[in-house]
This record gives structure tokens, sequence and C-alpha cells, in this order.
């Protein structure tokens, strides 16, 4: 059976820590969220960061808009928030309506308050090798995670599946950097099973049920990031669970895996732009 990378544990282990560094500042850091309509994964994700950040004594601002939002208007926003000295975090939930360009909207976050890590000067920095500001919350906590398994990436073959911005872009270049081989999978690829086959790790970040065990080789490390409900209303990962525990060596439950991991790194996050900033 499966060692569990347990999401949730490392979770608690770095905010025990994070609050004994917060605890003894003078002045804290202030996350501000900016969450525009209804869309109800994000209205539950921004209510967790809120509630999480207060419970570390991280101040936190979540500003709500409703789906009709001029994208100008959301600029402004962004702009005064930029310039405001008492913000010292910037995040924009997405997705973002249709009809505001996200890319502009990202682009426009100052990178010294970009806590995603998703502005192309931190992923630019990322992707030259460089040192962003801060790393994107859910890779970097997936490298937490397989690092505190003390998993070895170094000339692993590991195989990403989801070409995001938020996860599989960011993450294939975390582990290049970390001397991984790295394959890039995704909805055009032929013959998924073919390559996840070869793979000594899996990150799949698809949100819809992809992975099942013929499809892995033995004792190989699973890395869930997808989570959606199924059709009885059960929260669900990309990979066929009880099925992939019988063979691989790891795997991150959903939930309870790399969900826990993503918030953590948005507080780690929130207190290195802080720290970097004073
Ligand atoms: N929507 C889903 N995950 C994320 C995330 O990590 N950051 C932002 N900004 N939006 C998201």
């Amino acid at each position: 059976m499966a060692d569990i990378l347990d999401g949730k544990k490392l979770r608690d282990k770095i905010f025990e820590n994070l609050k004994i560094k917060l605890d003894k500042m003078p002045i804290k850091p202030t996350l501000a969220v900016i969450l525009v309509g209804l869309d109800s994964a994000s209205q539950i994700y921004v209510r967790n960061k809120k509630k999480t950040a207060e419970k570390l004594g991280i101040n936190s601002l979540v500003i709500e808009y409703p789906e009709n939002i001029t994208e100008n208007e959301l600029l402004k926003k962004v702009d005064e928030l930029n310039n405001d000295k008492n913000i010292t975090a910037i995040l924009v939930q997405l997705p973002l309506p249709k009809h505001i360009d996200k890319f502009k909207v990202i682009d426009s976050i100052s990178p010294d308050k970009d806590v995603d890590g998703l502005t192309p000067y931190n992923l630019g920095k990322l992707f030259a090798g460089e040192e962003p500001y801060v790393y994107p919350c859910t890779p970097k906590g997936i490298l937490i995670l397989l690092d505190e398994y003390k998993i070895n990436i170094e000339g692993k073959h590991v195989v990403v599946i989801g070409r995001s911005n938020l996860v599989g872009k960011p993450v294939a270049q975390m582990l290049l950097k970390r001397n991984a081989t790295v394959t890039m999978c995704h909805s055009h690829t032929k013959n998924l099973s073919e390559i996840t086959k070869t793979a000594d790790i899996i990150v799949s970040a698809v949100g819809k049920n992809v992975i099942g065990e013929k499809m892995l080789k033995s004792n190989c490390v699973v890395v869930d990031v997808g989570i959606f409900k199924d059709e009885n209303g059960k929260v669900r990962g990309d990979v066929d669970f009880e099925g992939v525990s019988n063979i691989a060596a790891y795997i991150s439950p959903v939930p309870g895996g790399v969900g826990p991991m993503t918030i953590a790194s948005l507080m780690l996050n929130t207190v290195e732009l802080f720290e970097r900033n004073l």
C-alpha cells in the first residue's frame, strides 16, 4: 500500500512555525484578495484564505465585485492596492469573468506584492532560472510536500499533466531546476498511458478523473492536484485513489494533499513578501 503524502499534517506544522514568527512581528502583513462574481468554488477558497490568514495573525481584506464589473474598474482597484503602503500582498482570485482579460489584470499587479507569483516579472524570473520574489503557491506546495517525504527529484522522470500557468508550467520549471527530466502532457497528448508508465513521479493537474493504476509503473510517486465534485457530489481528484494506492509508493489524497499545501504556500509567500519589503 502506498504511503500518504499528508498535506494537512505538513500544513499544520508550517502554520505552527509561521504563527510563532508572526507573533513576534510588531507590524503584520496585510493580504488583499479580490473576488469577482459568484463562482462557488472561488467563494469557498477565498473564505478559507481569509480565515486562515486571520488565524495566523495576518491582516486580510477581501474585496468583492459583482460579475459585471468592468475591466477598467478592476484595473483601477489593483492600481490603488499597488500604491497603498498598508497592503503588502495582492491576490486576484481566478477565474475571472470572460469579458475581463485576466492577463491584463494579473500583469497590473506590482511584482513585489504578487503573492501568487503569476505576474510576467515573477514567472519570467522563474523561467529564466532566476529567483522570483515568490514562487506560485501550488507548485511551491508540491515541492515542499515532496521534500518533506524525502522524495528524490534529481534525475527522475517527472510527468506533469496539465499546462496551466497556475500549476503545470511553473511546476515543470521548478522541477527542471531541481534536475528532474520533465515531460509535459496535456489534452492533445497521444498515448498518455505510454508516457505515464515511464514516470517516476506524476503530477496531475487536470480536474478530471484521468489516472488509473494500469497507467503507472509500480513504486511511482503520485501527486494529485485535481479537485472537483463527481456526479454524486463527492470531492475527487484526478487519480483513482483506491486502485493507484495498490501500486504507488506514495500518493497525495484529495482532499488533504495538495490543497492544504497551496494555502500554506500562500501564507508563506505573504510573509516572505512582507519581510522582503520591510
Ligand atoms: N484559482 C484557483 N487556484 C488559484 C490560485 O492559486 N490563485 C488564484 N489567484 N486563483 C486561483
